[in-house]
């Protein structure tokens, strides 16, 4: 597998943006805000993150997401090691996510990385998406923002 970013005037794979993040409007927003990186295994692309610099300080990795046949290999997380290695070269302190309160696994994974819990917008799905989600039998309603220092 290899990871590498995508060039600007390559089209992103937005199957693969989707499963982050099901509003297509704030993903082609944060996409032009940010880098996309792509995870490539045999000339398919299983594997994407996109970061997004909030600060001069803080960048925040505004998605994440691995192919539906391909996840519970690892590769998650080796694209998060991938966006923090990626920051820490661009000199930055501090990275942020945010996640559904509904979303276990992606807090497991966010946590077993050293990303510690910054705080809860509440509210934040059901406000800005028009859809309701639901995953592992919970609502999801609130954000829940986490960071990580990486200096
Ligand atoms: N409880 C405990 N640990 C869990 C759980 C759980 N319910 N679910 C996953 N994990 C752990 C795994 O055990 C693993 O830890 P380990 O290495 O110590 O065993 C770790 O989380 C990650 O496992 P990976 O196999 O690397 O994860 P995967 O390749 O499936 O990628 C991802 C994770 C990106 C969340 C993937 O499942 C996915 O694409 N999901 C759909 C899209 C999505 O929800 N993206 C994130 C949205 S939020 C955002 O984009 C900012």
């Amino acid at each position: 597998m290899k990871i590498r970013k995508l060039q600007r005037d390559e089209m992103p794979p937005y199957d693969l943006l989707l499963l982050a993040d099901p509003s297509r409007e704030l993903v082609e927003t944060y996409i032009t805000e940010g880098e996309c990186y792509v995870a490539e295994d045999n000339d398919d692309i299983i594997g994407v993150f996109v970061i997004v610099p909030l600060t001069k300080e803080t960048v925040e990795i505004k998605n994440i997401a691995v192919s539906e046949d391909r996840q519970g290999q690892g590769i998650g997380k080796k694209l998060l090691q991938e966006a923090i290695g990626v920051s820490k070269s661009n000199g930055y302190d501090n990275i942020e996510i945010g996640t559904g309160n509904s979303s276990i696994g992606q807090l497991a994974l966010y946590q077993k990385c050293g990303f510690r819990i910054a705080g809860v917008i509440k509210d934040f799905f059901i406000q800005h998406y028009d859809e309701i989600i639901m995953e592992n039998g919970i609502l999801c309603k609130d954000m829940i923002r986490l960071r990580l220092e990486i200096q």
